[in-house]
């Protein structure tokens, strides 16, 4: 699929049924050099545990709280950014773009943070914007796994509200290379517990 048929199937996804999925956002090697970098930053120190509610985004120091989330994350800095990491946000401003050109969204930046879960931690279900004023319209999950198995568990689990009033749930597994993508304000979803390490990419496009 070239990018333009990836960016149309994302929509699609979200127009259709809540939420879009490619497989091969990133390439083989563009996951493999992500996740490189990804394992260099952290064995440096650079990641911090990760927080919730409203401080939960570049802006502040949100409370950590184990018992609802438990990745380590560091948000992508340009100051600092790699050529790996800048071809990453150069395809996610091209998505941007596409949104706007297609959907009108006015969607204005983005703010992206690499994510680990160590095994046996979780982010329970939650909504990534949760207060009128947040800027965050749509939210992109993009996997750096190599070789994940559906044993190793992790899945993201989305909650799909039917038109009968009943709750329909997927699971799609953070297989690398595949990206996520979904209305920010209104896609209920969880992280479930994983049995080895979870790497990913997860951010906002937002609004002014
Ligand atoms: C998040 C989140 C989903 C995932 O960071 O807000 O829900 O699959 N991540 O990592
Ligand atoms: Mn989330």
């Amino acid at each position: 699929m070239n990018t333009e048929a990836l960016f149309e199937s994302l929509i699609d996804g979200i127009l259709e049924t809540g939420y879009g999925v490619v497989d091969s956002f990133l390439a083989p090697n563009e996951v493999v050099a992500l996740r490189n970098r990804l394992q260099k930053r952290q064995a440096a120190g650079q990641f911090r545990e990760a927080g919730i509610g409203r401080a939960a985004d570049q802006s502040g120091q949100a409370a950590v709280e184990k018992a609802i989330r438990g990745d380590e994350i560091l948000w992508l800095d340009v100051a600092t950014v790699t050529p790996e990491e800048s071809a990453f946000l150069e395809r996610i401003d091209q998505f941007i773009g596409y949104v706007n050109r297609t959907c009108y969204l006015g969607l204005r930046d983005s703010e992206l943070h690499y994510a680990r879960y160590p095994a046996g931690t979780f982010y329970k279900r939650h909504l990534d914007r949760f207060r009128s004023d947040s800027r965050r319209r749509l939210s992109v999950v993009c996997y750096l796994n190599d070789n994940w198995q559906p044993t190793d568990g992790g899945q993201l689990a989305v909650y799909l509200p039917q038109p009968d009033g009943s709750e329909q749930t997927t699971l799609i597994e953070p297989v690398g290379g595949r990206l996520v993508c979904f209305d920010s304000g209104l896609l209920e979803h969880e992280v479930l517990p994983a049995s080895r390490d979870r790497l990913s990419i997860t951010g906002w496009l937002r609004t002014d």
